[in-house]
């Protein structure tokens, strides 16, 4: 039989997002949601960030005379799942969301990927704007279009791309988090010199400009910029941002297993150290550059750096082999040989490596695991 392709149709579903950002903006809000046509809002949040930033967000929105109804949800990472994914879809078509609506995501990364799934789902693609409120989320989430959800075997397991109309970043917000979780927030950052430079001296004054205190606004675009160039180049991290896993592989399987009492942030911290440690252990990273990692994250920054006496390295094993970016190669992992410079033998920045070496890797690091590295809680 002869193939004909008879068209291709132009979707038009890629869209670019603008990323306002600003100390102090948050007024400013309704001018932006202006520029746009919608009959309501929903702001989406949970009950703490309702309590910080959004109750004053819908006394602007209503001196503005924009229709807006508050709609909190659980945001703790346990609860980033089907349950409430299906709730708040329909709790919002209840209470009469159109293809007109507006959904507003007020919160960190929980509350920015559920609300992005659950707008990529509703009538099969409403619009929703973002409004990160935490480091990770200002610095990192917002900065890619991936929308998930956690599923029974691992994390971000189900999702879509669904890109936001805008994004809106009052640098003002992040400060009230517990500085536990902006540490988290600034492992990222710290990965994203790893990945893309040839020394790791602006990790160092990363660390050291978040730790100084001052100038906060300032450390948070130094954040954005040190992802901007990679997503940028590969909006859709089919290819060379798929180096913006570095350190995920390990880290979402320790972040799992975790149950939440780990952070994403400090989960990527072990998960880069192990990945270091996997590299030198291959031969083809230098122990100087483990060190680094350990320098910078655990002595610098104060992330955990070692695989929590608690988790087995074989159930470690076991839940990477439901990493969501695993292919039929099997389990890859994503490893630098030196900074900014993977190991790229097949083109697409990932190797495989032996199990056993993997377990002995995961063991040596469980060993080193002191008191302070217990899961918390
Ligand atoms: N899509 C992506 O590319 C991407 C990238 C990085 C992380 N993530 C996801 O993001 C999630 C982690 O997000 P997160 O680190 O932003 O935390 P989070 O969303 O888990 O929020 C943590 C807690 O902080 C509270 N909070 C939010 N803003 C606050 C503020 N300003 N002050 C005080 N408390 C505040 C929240 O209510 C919540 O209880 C993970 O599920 C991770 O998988 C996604």
């Amino acid at each position: 039989m002869q193939v004909q392709q008879l068209t291709q149709f132009e979707t038009g579903l890629s869209v670019s997002s603008p990323f306002y950002f600003g100390q102090g903006i948050s007024d400013r809000l309704p001018e932006y949601l202006r520029r746009h046509s919608f009959d309501r809002c929903f702001l989406i949040t949970s009950a703490k960030v309702l309590r910080l930033f959004g109750q004053t967000l819908l006394t602007t929105f209503e001196r503005h005379s924009i229709r807006c109804q508050p709609v909190l949800i659980d945001d703790t990472e346990g609860h980033k799942n089907w349950s409430t994914l299906q709730n708040l879809c329909e709790e919002l078509v209840a209470r009469g969301a159109t293809r007109d609506s507006l959904l507003l995501a007020l919160g960190g990364g929980v509350v920015g990927n559920v609300v992005g799934l659950a707008a990529a789902l509703i009538y099969r693609g409403i619009r929703f704007v973002e409004i990160p409120t935490t480091v990770t989320a200002q610095t990192d989430s917002t900065l890619s279009n991936k929308q998930a959800i956690n599923g029974a075997q691992g994390k971000n397991q189900f999702g879509v791309y669904h890109a936001p109309l805008f994004i809106w970043a009052d640098a003002d917000y992040p400060r009230t988090e517990p500085l536990r979780q902006q540490a988290a927030g600034v492992v990222e950052g710290v990965k994203n010199v790893f990945i893309t430079q040839s020394s790791v001296a602006r990790a160092e004054k990363l660390v050291e400009l978040w730790k100084s205190g001052e100038h906060f606004s300032q450390f948070l675009l130094e954040l954005i910029e040190s992802k901007r160039p990679i997503i940028a180049g590969d909006p859709s991290e089919k290819g060379s941002a798929i180096s913006l896993e570095y350190g995920h592989t390990f880290g979402h399987a320790i972040e799992w297993l975790s149950r939440g009492r780990l952070l994403h942030g400090e989960a990527v911290s072990i998960g880069m150290c192990l990945a270091a440690e996997l590299s030198h252990a291959m031969g083809h990273s230098s122990r100087e550059f483990v060190e680094d990692h350990y320098r910078i994250l655990g002595s610098r920054l104060g992330t955990p750096v070692h695989l929590p006496i608690e988790l087995s390295p074989a159930q470690v094993y076991e839940t990477m082999l439901h990493d969501n970016k695993r292919t039929q190669k099997g389990l890859r992992f994503l490893l630098l040989k030196s900074p900014g410079a993977f190991l790229n033998e097949d083109g697409d920045y990932s190797v495989a490596a032996d199990r056993e070496l993997v377990l002995k890797v995961l063991e040596q690091s469980r060993h080193r695991s002191n008191e302070t590295e217990k899961l918390a809680g």
